[in-house]
């Protein structure tokens, strides 16, 4: 065996399981937070019994203190950053409680990295570039979802260029999560397949990433067979509690599977398209990830024959390449059958944008672990069998 030597991260403390939300305050406490700044949207705030209600119930009966942002929107941009850290600095806040899907964790990460890295985010994109730790974290997660309460990913889009970028570090993991099922029941058909299909992503990326170790396989093993097992229940019927408990393991799984192994061309292209034309992240995933992985296949053909039996495909008396190939076609029927679109072009995606779109995507964080190292013209090929898909 070759010789391997790799850091392995694993989030701190993680609540998981129906009722836990009821734990936010007494874990704040412990945490010395005396008053946090929620940082949630509108639409969670006024939830009646919603995630925000429950967690500041919890605080109140902790005896802690809070503030509350509610402009979280998706893809979060510079401007949602500089409002949390505004509000944290004029209300005296000492602490973040996210509450949401990625991008509520997102932007808590974003506003904790400029209060104590420096303001000018855009400095800071890259692996590992944070020199202080950021104020004392903690990630109520209502959706599976990025695994961004527990990753150690910042994506944030600058709304001035329509560039989304990553700050990766370690010190961006909150320093607990909570992940309540329960949460989840009444998220809605299409946001339950948009974020399903990221953290389905979230399991292949890795699984076939340059940086990949026995570790990281095992998370994606499982990862995924929880999704095939899943995610079309979860999303047909959304208040299955065994369908959404199963999409929350799984997208525990897969999130520390990829702050270890990182993802691929999927996700730094799905970056563009987030960027450029404001598409939910997972549509933007799902809408690749087959075109990119078609593309990949020639760089490690077993580990997509690997992925279709995972997958629960009948590869017996295939050649690999056979195999892989239905891999692939396991990829696309997951995407039709919980209802994504076929093509980019769904989401308002244009030719003329791919040249600029590729060669930023080639300078995406997320690039590097790509199993095959592909050129501006493979990227924006890849793009175009996106777009003509039918
Ligand atoms: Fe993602």
């Amino acid at each position: 065996m070759a010789e391997r030597s790799y850091d392995f991260l694993m989030p701190s403390v993680n609540f998981f399981g129906p009722g836990v939300i009821h734990k936010v305050g007494e874990r704040a406490k412990i945490l010395g937070m005396k008053k946090p700044v929620i940082v949630t949207d509108k639409f969670l705030e006024t939830m009646k019994d919603g995630a925000v209600q429950q967690a500041l119930q919890s605080l109140t009966e902790a005896g802690v203190d809070y503030v509350i942002y509610n402009g979280v929107e998706p893809n979060p941009k510079i401007r949602n950053i500089q409002e949390v850290k505004k509000l944290y600095l004029q209300s005296g806040a000492d602490s973040i409680i996210t509450i949401g899907g990625g991008s509520a964790h997102d932007t808590g990460k974003g506003a904790g990295i400029i209060l104590t890295n420096g303001d000018d985010i855009t400095k800071l994109a890259g692996i590992e570039t944070l020199d202080n730790a950021l104020p004392p974290l903690i990630a109520v997660n209502t959706t599976a979802g990025t695994g961004s309460e527990l990753t150690r990913h910042a994506v944030i889009t600058n709304e001035q260029t329509h560039l989304k970028f990553v700050v990766v570090s370690w010190r961006n993991i909150p320093l607990v999560s909570f992940n309540d099922p329960t949460l989840m029941l009444d998220v809605p058909p299409a946001l339950t397949a948009a974020t399903g299909m990221d953290a389905f992503d979230q399991a292949i990326e890795p699984y076939v990433s340059v940086d990949r170790n026995p570790i990281t396989d095992a998370q994606c093993i499982q990862a995924i067979q929880l999704i095939e097992g899943s995610l079309r229940e979860a999303v047909a019927n959304g208040h299955n509690l065994d369908a959404r408990t199963k999409m929350v393991e799984a997208e525990m799984l897969a999130g520390m599977a990829f702050n270890n192994a990182n993802l691929g061309y999927v996700h730094a292209m799905a970056h563009q398209l987030g960027g450029q034309y404001d598409a939910p992240h997972g549509v933007c995933c799902a809408l690749l990830l087959p075109y990119v992985e078609q593309y990949n296949i020639i760089a490690c053909p077993e580990r997509f024959a690997e992925l279709a039996d995972i997958m629960g495909e009948n590869t017996a008396g295939l050649s690999t390449r056979d195999a892989a190939e239905l891999a692939i076609k396991a990829m696309k029927q997951m995407s039709e059958d919980v209802g994504i679109p076929k093509s980019i072009k769904d989401i308002g995606a244009k030719p003329e944008d791919f040249e600029l779109m590729a060669e930023n995507a080639l300078k995406d964080g997320n690039a590097f672990s790509n199993p095959r190292k592909g050129t501006k013209q493979d990227i924006i090929d890849i793009f175009q069998a996106a777009y003509d898909a039918e």
